[in-house]
């Protein structure tokens, strides 16, 4: 082994235990702040609304160093039938529903306009939490599209001009002179929205909240819409 490759590894080798240190200050951190006890779901205090306890948990998730705790599984179901899952990013949620954005003529988008039945799951792995939404999707306003459309990295604008979703290409050289194509086209110029990229609202009718616990006990916790617009409340067995 000569002397560059040894300092390459040794240099690897710190840079390793460095990561492992932070991981663990964290794991340490989030012991402390979050404890078993604080994690335990009780019925008495649940709020009425799940997206109160939502917003609780992915606020928590977002302050605790979680790699992407805003990317979700969205399951969609083809005109046979067949699911299918990737995952997506969680752009904004509120009353209304969960957000996210795509390109309009992918395949999950096809899905989609087939058969408005959708799944969404996170997984906060450092905490041990998993939400499960179920619910049906609407496209967003195009205002609302080209609002965040306009905050978005002007690469990643032109990106969703140059990339086909979901579509067969010969070769990545297809996607790369597409990128040139179109960063020349809107050169000096504001990129616009295309017209085939833009937001799904996920509005739920179920929402369940699932907690680790020992020895495999979990909790879980399922919110049903009721035509009233209440909320039914039940435990699930783990
Ligand atoms: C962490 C992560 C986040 C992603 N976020 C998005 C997203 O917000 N929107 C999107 O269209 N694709 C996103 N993707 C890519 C999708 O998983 C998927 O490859 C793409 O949307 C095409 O899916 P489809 O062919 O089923 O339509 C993401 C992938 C990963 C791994």
């Amino acid at each position: 082994m000569n002397v560059s490759n040894f300092a390459f590894l040794y240099r690897y080798a710190l840079l390793r235990l460095l990561v492992y240190i932070i991981q663990g200050l964290q794991k340490v951190v989030l012991f402390l702040t979050v404890t078993e006890k604080k994690r335990i779901l009780r019925e008495e205090r649940l709020p009425a609304e799940p997206l109160i306890l939502f917003k609780e948990w992915y606020d928590l998730a977002a302050g605790s160093c979680i790699n992407l705790h805003e990317a979700m599984a969205l399951s969609t179901v083809s005109g046979n039938g067949r699911p299918s899952c990737r995952l997506v990013l969680l752009k904004g949620f509120g009353k209304d529903g969960f957000v996210f954005f795509t390109n309009y003529n992918s395949r999950k988008a096809k899905e989609m306009e087939n058969n408005k039945n959708v799944a969404l799951t996170f997984w906060w792995n450092t905490l041990g939490r998993q939400v499960r939404i179920e619910g049906t999707v609407e496209k967003i306003s195009e205002k609302e599209s080209d609002e965040y459309f306009r905050t978005r990295p002007r690469g990643s604008q032109i990106g969703a001009w140059a990339s086909e979703q979901s579509s067969e290409i010969t070769n990545r050289e297809v996607l790369e002179k597409q990128v040139i194509f179109y960063e020349e086209k809107f050169k000096g110029k504001e990129v616009p929205r295309p017209p085939h990229w833009g937001g799904y609202r996920v509005m739920p009718s179920t929402v369940e909240f699932w907690q680790a616990r020992l020895n495999r006990l979990h909790d879980r916790i399922k919110y049903t819409l009721l035509p009233d617009k209440s909320w039914k409340i039940e435990r699930l067995a783990p």
